[in-house]
């Protein structure tokens, strides 16, 4: 198995930055497994909101939160993550400590219906908004088809000239391996 798996990065990256009673954003649901890891690291008096266009993702995620009675500290709200500064209450604002971002198309769902590049990149343009000092933001980066490679090289030119004094953007990924595995940005708004 290997030593350096990303996904598993993501969620190290994400329990680094949150702490009971805190406030996290997962910014495309899709099956819910960010929106319910988050929703277990901000315990009972923590809030997650949660953003994605498709009902059914929506359906599916709200049953998983359920089950795991977990469901009372979620939001989840069908919309585009590009509005989610201005759909959240002002007191969020610069209090969020950690957002997701898992981009591309729900597995086991309609693949047609994926993350683009401008919405994302206006929707990471909210996120910074939203952090607290200290708060971070990550991105699983999908370039392994023609689309997911113009949005992986659309964030990855955005995060590049993100101001250094505000903020650490870090960009994780394999660089021997042929097949294009997921790589991961990750933001983090400085103390
Ligand atoms: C790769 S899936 C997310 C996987 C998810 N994090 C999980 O744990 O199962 C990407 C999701 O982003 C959603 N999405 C696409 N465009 C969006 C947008 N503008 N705003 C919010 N969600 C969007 C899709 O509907 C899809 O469900």
């Amino acid at each position: 198995m290997s030593l350096l798996p990303i996904l598993p990065f993501v969620r190290s990256v994400i329990e680094d930055h949150v702490t009971v009673g805190g406030i996290a954003i997962d910014a495309t649901v899709g099956n819910g497994h960010d929106t319910l890891f988050l929703a277990k690291l901000v315990g009972a008096q923590g809030i997650v909101y949660g953003f994605d266009i498709q009902e059914e993702a929506l359906e599916i995620t709200r049953q998983r939160l359920e089950e795991a009675h977990v469901i009372d500290r979620v939001h989840l709200i069908r919309g585009s993550h590009q509005y989610m500064a201005s759909s959240l209450p002002d007191t969020v604002i610069g209090n969020v400590q950690a957002i997701m971002f898992n981009l591309g198309y729900r597995p086991g769902g309609d693949k047609s219906i994926v993350t683009q590049p401008a919405s994302t990149i206006a929707a990471l343009e909210g996120g910074l908004q939203l952090l607290a000092p200290g708060g971070v933001i990550t991105v699983v980066l999908y370039s392994g088809h023609q689309e997911g490679k113009a949005e992986a090289d659309a964030v990855i030119e955005w995060g590049k000239h993100l101001d250094q004094k505000m903020y650490h953007v870090l960009w994780y990924q394999y660089i021997n391996q042929k097949n294009s595995p997921p790589t991961v940005i990750a933001i983090e708004r400085k103390g």
